[in-house]
């Protein structure tokens, strides 16, 4: 099987490891889905990678797939596509004044008339963190368009897969209440993979063990220090900001916070007055909680283990990354100290 290949710190490379996820992309290419299969998992643990190897992998079954991708860093992967579609997409683009304002419609439209035009296709949508562009709220919609794409489709197809990724906790229990998709949980690299992704960066480098206990196997906080030049520093400050792990949401939940920085699984069996924090820190994507039983089948790709607390694992709770933890313990610090 072809390896795609993958944007890493400006360099390309092949896309590495993940072979158990790589399989089951492979089990939906063979069998086609009933239902969207919705990807949740921490920001940065290697979504947009997976998706751009299941790319590879479905065209190699002979499935014609229409990309989205409307956060990516390059515009011309915002939307990709096989060739053989390519007059299809083009008459589409041609009847829009702008197609890339509403590129997820645009797609959805795309499919079904390439469901209409062709004889009996292996069609594949991927879309890739759509909600945050299209809006939270509409989660639910939109896959609720996807799956009437798989039962109420616009022509005959032979096969049908239909991925979607999100990282945004709230998504994932608007979309579950409904049974409108299969959610599967996607984590941090393995200890053996994040090691081959950190054997691609060039010396001087720190070592292996003290990078695995900051990012916990995130390929995404891997890059960031690297790009930063290994400032632990520096990748921790732009985190606290971006997280706006400021003075009132510090002194408001202090206490429990430090808690749970000791071990998340304090936020799921903790006092009653925790749950609106467990609903903060999920909105701010710092944790993901109510994490299912370590059983395959629930997850794409290896699960992390029972609990792994060195790098913030709980058996229900987790921190996304040791330094979304470090960034909390960081603030909690500061704060006391005004
Ligand atoms: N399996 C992998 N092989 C090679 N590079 C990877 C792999 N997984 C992630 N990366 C790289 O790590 C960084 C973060 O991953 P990304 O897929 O963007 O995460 P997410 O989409 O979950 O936020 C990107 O530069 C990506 O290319
Ligand atoms: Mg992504």
């Amino acid at each position: 099987m072809k390896k795609a290949k993958i944007s890493f710190t400006g360099k390309e490379i092949e896309f590495i490891d993940r072979d158990i996820g790589i399989r089951q992309i492979e089990e939906f290419a063979e069998r086609g889905v009933v239902s969207p299969i919705v990807i949740y998992g921490p920001e940065g643990c290697g979504k947009t990678a997976l998706f751009k190897q299941a790319k590879t992998i479905l065209e190699e079954y002979g499935y014609h797939v229409i990309y989205v991708s409307p956060l990516a860093r390059e515009e011309r992967e915002i939307f990709t596509y096989t060739p053989t579609i390519h007059e299809i997409v083009e008459e589409v683009f041609k009847s829009l004044l702008d197609p890339y304002s509403r590129i997820v419609d645009v797609s959805i439209k795309i499919a079904s008339i390439v469901m209409r035009k062709l004889r009996k296709p292996r069609i594949a949508i991927l879309m890739d963190d759509i909600f945050q562009v299209i809006g939270l709220d509409k989660a639910e919609i939109y896959t609720k368009i996807l799956l009437n794409l798989i039962e109420y489709p616009s022509g005959d197809y032979e096969k049908i897969v239909i991925l979607v990724s999100t990282s945004e906790g709230v998504t994932r229990w608007r979309i579950g209440r409904h049974r409108w998709a299969d959610i599967l949980i996607m984590w941090n690299m393995s200890r053996d993979g994040f090691k081959q992704l950190y054997e691609v960066l060039p010396d001087p480098k720190p070592r292996f063990e003290d990078v695995w206990r900051i990012a916990g196997g995130n390929p995404d906080i891997l890059e960031r220090l690297y790009v930063n030049r290994w400032s632990v520093d520096v990748v921790l400050r732009k985190l606290i900001d971006v997280k706006r792990l400021d003075p009132y949401f510090l002194r408001k939940w202090g206490r429990h916070l430090e808690e749970a920085v000791a071990d998340p699984d304090y936020l799921w069996s903790g006092p009653d007055e925790v749950e609106s924090l467990v609903n903060e820190l999920i909105e701010r994507n710092l944790i993901i909680f109510h994490i299912p039983p370590r059983i395959q089948e629930l997850w794409i790709d290896t699960p992390p283990l029972e609990k792994d607390i060195e790098i913030g694992i709980g058996r229900h709770v987790a921190w996304q990354s040791p330094l979304h933890r470090e960034a909390v313990r960081r603030a909690l610090e500061e704060y006391k100290t005004i």
